[in-house]
């Protein structure tokens, strides 16, 4: 894919001592970790570990009780979902978030509206700035399609597509965003083997060619293992361990803690 819009100065990811109460519950307990820019940095643990609490931090739909979480100048832990997206964070969401009737390409122009300067109005009216920027909006999104294997499918109402492929439509429509940062949250629940495989292809390929940084929120510790830089691994809502995959993987904490889900 072209580089036109490769980020440029991708700041780390620091997440410091945050803690998350809820009421009688520490889902997360001064957890700390950075994610280094261009990596693929995973979280990882058993059910209940925190995990998702986390993912919900960094993207602004949780309020951290205590800690910070710095993005480059910017504390993230005091900003709002679409605040965060605006600073370059993007994270998937699950199926229900695309619009089931509307194309491919459909979904993904929506993920480009905070690249969007000529605005509905402007669009609505047909002024050539807009027709000019709607061309280069739309070959963009065909060129993300490609890249994420979606070239096919531009056109097809993604409700009529299979699972595996309407994750990936998800994942484009993240990228439309020219994140620096992607967030994952399980990108491989509900996925046969093969998708599996084919998704941790393409969540390297994303890091390898457009040089972002991905933060990946995962159960399976056998999908990580293959296409993570550094994993972080959660229990209880602590840290327990935090390195490359293969030291992690050889941890007895971590075993221990895999051992005990029932
Ligand atoms: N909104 C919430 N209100 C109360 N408790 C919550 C909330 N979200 C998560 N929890 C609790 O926090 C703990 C961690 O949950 P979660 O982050 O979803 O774990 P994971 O994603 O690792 O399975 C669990 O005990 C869960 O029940
Ligand atoms: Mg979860």
């Amino acid at each position: 894919m072209s580089s036109t819009y490769r980020p440029d100065g991708t700041p780390p990811l620091e997440v410091r001592d945050v803690t998350v109460r809820f009421a009688g519950l520490t889902a997360l307990d001064a957890v700390s970790f950075t994610v280094e820019p261009g990596t693929v940095h995973a979280v990882i643990g058993p059910n209940g570990a925190g995990k998702s609490t986390c993912f919900n931090v960094l993207s602004g739909v949780y309020r951290a009780t205590t800690g910070s979480v710095r993005f480059g100048t910017a504390e993230l832990t005091s900003l709002r979902p679409h605040e965060v997206a605006a600073l370059g964070v993007a994270r998937t969401f699950q199926n229900i978030a695309l619009s089931p009737r509307l194309p491919v390409r459909d979904n993904l122009l929506l993920g480009r509206h905070r690249l969007t300067r000529a605005g509905f109005v402007a669009s609505g009216l047909r002024l050539p700035g807009a027709r000019r920027e709607e061309r280069a909006h739309l070959a963009r999104v065909a060129e993300i399609a490609e890249f994420v294997g979606l070239g096919a499918h531009l056109a097809s109402p993604v409700g009529l597509l299979p699972y595996g492929v309407q994750k990936r439509v998800e994942l484009a429509r993240a990228l439309a965003m020219e994140p620096k940062l992607l967030l994952l949250d399980e990108p491989v629940a509900g996925m046969n083997s093969g998708e599996r495989v084919e998704m941790a292809e393409l969540i390297v390929s994303v890091k390898r060619s457009l040089g972002i940084s991905i933060l990946l929120v995962e159960h399976d510790m056998g999908m990580v293992m293959r296409l993570a830089d550094r994993v972080t691994v959660l229990d209880f809502g602590k840290r327990i361990a935090d390195g490359p995959p293969d030291e992690v993987r050889a941890d007895p904490k971590v075993i221990g803690a895999y051992l005990g889900e029932s």
